[in-house]
């Protein structure tokens, strides 16, 4: 996107190194994601997109190269010089990992419990305020068993987004999704970029691509093929990019 150039980024990374045993994953890469902006991250099963959602949360280091995250280096910070980083940069896993044994109103009470100074009430109003701007009023009681797949997913992305993060890492969060909650969640990812939030998601999906991305970075071969918008994307003369897009043998 043209303006993007004019935007700070506040994600940074540059020429990440990354290999498992003798596999490599990634050759150098360089990406920056701009503040306020939606980045859809794109590619071929097992190109490394999840491995880089993962390092930008510390979860995973790079051999190589770095990130930054506000100007500061996260790559190397340990565990415990990740909390803070972790408020800040929430992660949506694929399949919500919530909590089996607490209740929908508990796994979202969690991470206000655990680092703010909410009282009783106050926590009690900011979980019924995610849940409902989820399309999840009334689940409060329910435990993840009772709620079907699409809602568990959206009570995971209600409790990563509880804590007001600066940037949203989702994977693959409408992968496997019936149309009703898949809308749900695309409507929460432009309410929060409405609201400045700062998003990176791992998607095939093409339908939510040209809803709520203003980029599209293609992964292949362990680098950056192609970034563009989504309508840059879809018209890529790069071949294996439009085989991808246009679902050809790849
Ligand atoms: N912790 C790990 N240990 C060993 N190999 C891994 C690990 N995490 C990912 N990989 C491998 O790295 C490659 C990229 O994985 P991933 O980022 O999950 O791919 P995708 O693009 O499908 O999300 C895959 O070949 C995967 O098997
Ligand atoms: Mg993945």
């Amino acid at each position: 996107m043209k303006e993007s150039a004019t935007k700070r980024p506040l994600i940074e990374i540059r020429g990440i190194h990354k290999k498992f045993g003798s596999k490599t994953v990634h050759k150098g890469i360089d990406l920056d994601v701009y503040e306020g902006e939606v980045l859809a991250l794109m590619g071929g099963s097992g190109c490394g997109k999840s491995v880089l959602l993962r390092m930008i949360v510390g979860l995973e280091k790079p051999d190589r190269g770095t990130i930054h995250f506000n100007g500061h280096s996260i790559e190397k910070l340990s565990e415990e010089e990740l909390v803070p980083v972790r408020k800040k940069i929430a992660y949506v896993f694929q399949y919500g990992a919530l909590f089996d044994s607490f209740s929908v109103r508990e796994n979202l009470a969690y991470p206000l419990r655990e680092h703010t100074n909410f009282s009783e009430k106050e926590i009690e109003q900011k979980v019924l305020t995610t849940l409902d701007q989820l399309g999840l009023k009334g689940t409060e009681n329910l435990y993840p068993s009772g709620l079907s797949g699409g809602m568990q997913r959206r009570v995971g992305v209600a409790r990563s987004i509880i804590m007001n993060p600066e940037v949203v890492l989702y994977d693959e969060p409408t992968t496997g999704l019936d149309p009703f909650n898949t809308a749900q969640i695309l409507k929460i990812i432009l309410k929060l970029k409405q609201q400045g939030t700062t998003s990176v998601l791992v998607t095939h999906d093409m339908h939510a691509i040209f809803s709520v991305t203003d980029r599209v970075a293609f992964l292949k071969d362990g680098q950056i093929l192609a970034l563009g918008t989504a309508e840059e994307i879809k018209n890529s003369k790069v071949k294996e990019v439009s085989s991808f897009i246009h679902g050809e043998a790849y």
